[in-house]
């Protein structure tokens, strides 16, 4: 008969069993593992940017559970320990922050909680572990005073915040000299997460959707093809866009033509087209219906590469349909060739309008996230140093006077996060209209399967 057993190894053995114990980081064929690499970091700041669905929460809530329950085989910590988990919004802590780390944590490590909702999804405020340690939970859509006070240990932050918060989290962090981790998809390009990378302290991960092993590859191809070349930069490879909050920051110089005796010119004073442009070529057009707000009417041509150069813009408010109506009568009969499609904002009262009086209209795509993003890969300079749309000047002057005011909210909440602010868009969706029009989109429901709630609040499409 053996004797009593011992505690220790009953301990070590039901840890054997638990799910923190069977977490394996994901590797390359090569042998490449951001995640691996992040496990054993114990730098001051950790940054793990990867594309959607690259591992950022698993590697995240590993990091976390670790420290919390005292398990990190990298470190060991002496005193009690006061973490903090901080994510956009309740819905997404309650909806797949939580479940990931509850994963990590069993009950028998459960001292005490507290919880904002306790049916499900649960959302916890905090979980108090036999150690000692604690785990708050923050949401950054709840006011900035929500995190002050406290001191704290350790942050793990999950997917862009708004900078404001940021700070106060980097302030709690302060007194006990604690450790900050930030696992995100930079779909916002937010200028302090750029700055963060740059920090001396800080040591940065990068991974890509491709490389994680865990997923149906053939999802991930599905949902790769259905991505704009900019889209697939960020979501896949997780790489920075442009500049921080405008929609449009690319527009500029190299998108403008200038007539100039017979010819149009760009800014480095190529010729590029004839002027007037060929008869041949194809015209199509865009409107966005307003009149409060300016009613916009974009009429451009396709070059035998079916560059899109837009070469008229009608802009103005206060003007009634037939108004408008006769006008763009007027238009479309100039051109020297048919005109079509002329893709139009949806109101079936002023498309109506519109085709009685001679002027037929296609509904517009209307998709904003995929539309900003086919316009974004129009507006990228090609291998060539060519863009794929153009903006004559001073026509199209309307349109690039509101791409330098277009912009997203500072706060992201969620499911708007993608959405700009609906204001200075009047030309640029109808820009967004004809781009659409032309470079389509994937059928819908492709990418549903793994676009991932970093990037979507994880509650619907809108
Ligand atoms: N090391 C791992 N072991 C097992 N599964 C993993 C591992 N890393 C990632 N996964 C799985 O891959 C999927 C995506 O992981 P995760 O949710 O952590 O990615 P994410 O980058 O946070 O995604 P999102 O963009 O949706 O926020 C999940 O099903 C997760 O369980
Ligand atoms: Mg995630």
């Amino acid at each position: 008969m053996a004797g009593e057993p011992d505690p220790r190894e009953i301990e070590a053995r039901v840890r054997r069993s638990e799910p923190l114990a069977g977490y394996e980081p994901w590797r390359t064929p090569d042998g490449r593992s951001p995640q691996a690499d992040l496990e054993r970091s114990t730098a001051k700041v950790d940054v793990f940017r990867g594309g959607n669905r690259s591992g950022k929460t698993k590697s995240g809530s590993v990091k976390t559970s670790r420290r919390a329950l005292n398990q990190d085989p990298f470190r060991t910590f002496d005193t009690v320990q006061k973490l903090w988990v901080v994510c956009r919004n309740w819905e997404m802590l309650g909806g797949y922050l939580w479940p990931a780390i509850k994963e990590y944590i069993p009950d028998r490590y459960i001292a005490g909680s507290s919880w904002l909702r306790r049916s499900p999804p649960e959302i916890p405020l905090s979980i108090k572990l036999h150690n000692g340690n604690e785990i708050a939970f923050k949401s950054a859509d709840a006011s900035p005073d929500k995190f002050a006070g406290d001191k704290i240990d350790f942050a793990w932050v999950d997917e862009e915040i708004p900078g404001a918060i940021m700070q106060e989290v980097r302030a709690r962090l302060i007194d006990k000299d604690g450790d900050l981790l930030v696992t995100f998809t930079p779909v916002r390009s937010l200028q302090w997460l750029r700055d963060l990378e740059r920090e001396p302290g800080t040591a940065v991960f990068r991974a890509s959707t491709i490389d994680n092993p865990y997923l149906p590859q053939a999802a991930v191809q599905a949902y790769a093809a259905s991505l704009s070349d900019a889209a697939r930069r960020r979501r896949l490879a997780g790489e920075y866009g442009q500049a921080e909050g405008l929609v449009y920051p690319q527009i500029g110089v190299e998108h403008f033509l200038e007539e100039r005796a017979g010819s149009l010119v760009d800014d480095r004073g190529v010729n590029r087209y004839p002027w007037p442009l060929p008869p041949s070529w194809r015209r199509v057009a865009a409107i966005d219906f307003g009149y409060v707000n300016p009613f916009v009417f974009l009429l451009g041509a396709l070059d035998p590469d079916q560059r899109l150069i837009l070469y008229q813009c009608l802009y103005g408010s206060s003007r009634r349909i037939t108004e408008w109506a006769a006008i763009l009568k007027d238009e479309i009969s100039a051109a020297p060739s048919r005109v079509w499609p002329i893709w139009s904002d949806h109101d079936a009262g002023e498309r109506a309008e519109l085709d009685f009086a001679g002027v037929p209209t296609e509904a517009a795509k209307k998709d904003i996230v995929q539309g900003i993003e086919r316009v974004h890969d129009r507006l990228h300079i090609q291998g060539d140093g060519r863009p794929r749309v153009y903006f004559c000047m001073p026509a199209l002057r309307p349109l690039v006077d509101e791409a330098e005011l277009y912009q997203y909210p500072e706060q992201i909440t969620g499911r708007t996060k993608d959405i700009p602010i609906d204001k200075d868009n009047h030309a640029l969706d109808a820009l967004r209209y004809a781009v659409m029009g032309l470079d389509g989109g994937p059928p819908a429901g492709i990418g549903l399967l793994i676009a991932g709630a970093g990037d979507r609040g994880g509650f619907g499409f809108d």
